[in-house]
């Protein structure tokens, strides 16, 4: 299929390591970074992704579900890998015999993967995630002290990190994170009572990274920026702000070609529903992507393609596999041409940002959704 298809996310591995070695460069030496490469590293590709990781600087990698981390080690990666999101007691024998840390904030996960590790004559490593307020993932401050009188003993069991995970990084609001920090604040204060040291605390995202340093602790948890993608216009601010910040790159560009170029007449009807129709006699290019690849179909008639170096406005609605866009305003378009969905052509660039925001959605969720039948081609590998 990948040498058929009319469409490609190129996925450009020199500035993935450009954003690694930058964002190293930035923090103290001693911090340590787990770059996040859950959810096929963003979209990108999760095997080249932690390769590039790895030889590059990061500490540690973040996958999202145990079959991400089994994927990784089943291609020879052997990095310490951390399993960010929920993991069930049943999962032990596959997290201990694939040397997965676990996110950890429950008894009986605890047991079982003691007890497994206990089997097959290993230590596993549990970060514990303490719930600071975004009341998702976490055992929360009031009950830390139990949860580490349940688990202490645990003969096969290294409490190797504490962390927490911010709800509202990402915005202008700085007093949420600031609320979220203060309780993590006591419940480090719990471990040190309870005489438990952990090697590693890690909370912050990329976000919170850059705005709050205090938040660094010893190990740092980006995933976007490491794709040279900023997570909000709130970050942006403190770029634009900052220029010691050395310019982070895009790593993925998402191109087609024009199948069809075709005139259509001023006043006719164009894609499902009519909903959108010449004002003008135009001339009108159709794309082989549509929706099924992850073009969001809210994006209809608000998005623009870069086809010979100009803006092309997307019309009509998004379909399954195909959209239209309007090129009367550009000469000599031809059947075949390259046409830009996010990255660059000639001296015109559009972003993830810019289809987030669009798009009314954040930049991960326009990365992640890029479907599979969108073949990844790597150059810089
Ligand atoms: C627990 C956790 N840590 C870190 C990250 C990385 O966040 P970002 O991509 O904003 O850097 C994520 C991403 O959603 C996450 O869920």
């Amino acid at each position: 299929m990948a040498h058929h298809r009319a469409t490609r996310a190129e996925i450009d591995l020199q500035a993935f390591r450009h954003n690694l070695q930058t964002l190293r460069k930035y923090l103290d030496p001693q911090t340590q970074i787990m770059a996040v490469i859950k959810a096929d590293a963003y979209g990108h590709g999760a095997v080249p992704c932690a390769r590039a990781a790895v030889e590059n600087g990061a500490d540690y990698l973040g996958a999202g579900v145990i079959e991400e981390g089994m994927e990784l080690r089943e291609n020879g990666i052997d990095a310490p890998i951390l399993i960010l999101g929920s993991t069930f007691p049943d999962h032990a024998e596959h997290l201990v015999r694939h040397n997965l840390a676990t996110t950890l904030c429950t008894q009986p996960l605890a047991q079982a993967l003691s007890r497994e590790a206990e089997k097959q004559n290993k230590m596993v490593s549990v970060h514990i995630k303490v719930d600071t307020g975004m009341n998702r993932l976490g055992v929360s401050p009031e009950n830390l002290s139990a949860l580490l009188d349940q688990i202490r003993n645990l003969k096969n069991l290294k409490i190797a990190a504490v962390s927490t995970h911010f709800s509202s990084a990402d915005e202008d609001d700085f007093s949420i994170t600031r609320a979220q920090l203060k309780n993590f604040q006591t419940a480090l204060a719990i471990l040190q009572k309870e005489g438990v040291r952990t090697p590693m605390i890690h909370c912050a995202n990329t976000s919170a990274l850059f705005k709050f340093p205090e938040s660094r602790f010893n190990m740092v948890r980006p995933g976007l920026i490491l794709y040279g993608v900023l997570p909000s216009s709130s970050l942006q601010k403190v770029f634009d702000r900052e220029k010691n910040l050395r310019p982070f790159q895009p790593v993925m560009q998402w191109k087609s070609r024009i199948i069809l170029v075709k005139s259509i007449a001023k006043d006719q009807p164009v894609s499902y529903s009519r909903n959108f129709t010449t004002r003008r006699d135009s001339r009108v290019a159709t794309l082989p992507i549509g929706y099924a690849d992850g073009l969001h179909r809210i994006l209809s008639n608000n998005m623009d393609v870069l086809i010979r170096g100009q803006r092309a406005p997307q019309i009509g609605n998004i379909c399954m596999d195909m959209i239209l866009v309007d090129v009367t305003e550009i000469s000599d378009v031809q059947e075949g041409d390259e046409a830009v969905i996010f990255g660059k052509q000639g001296n015109q660039m559009i972003s993830v940002e810019e289809l987030a925001v669009k798009g009314k959605t954040i930049p991960y969720e326009i990365l992640c959704n890029i479907g599979k039948r969108v073949p990844r081609i790597y150059s810089n590998g």
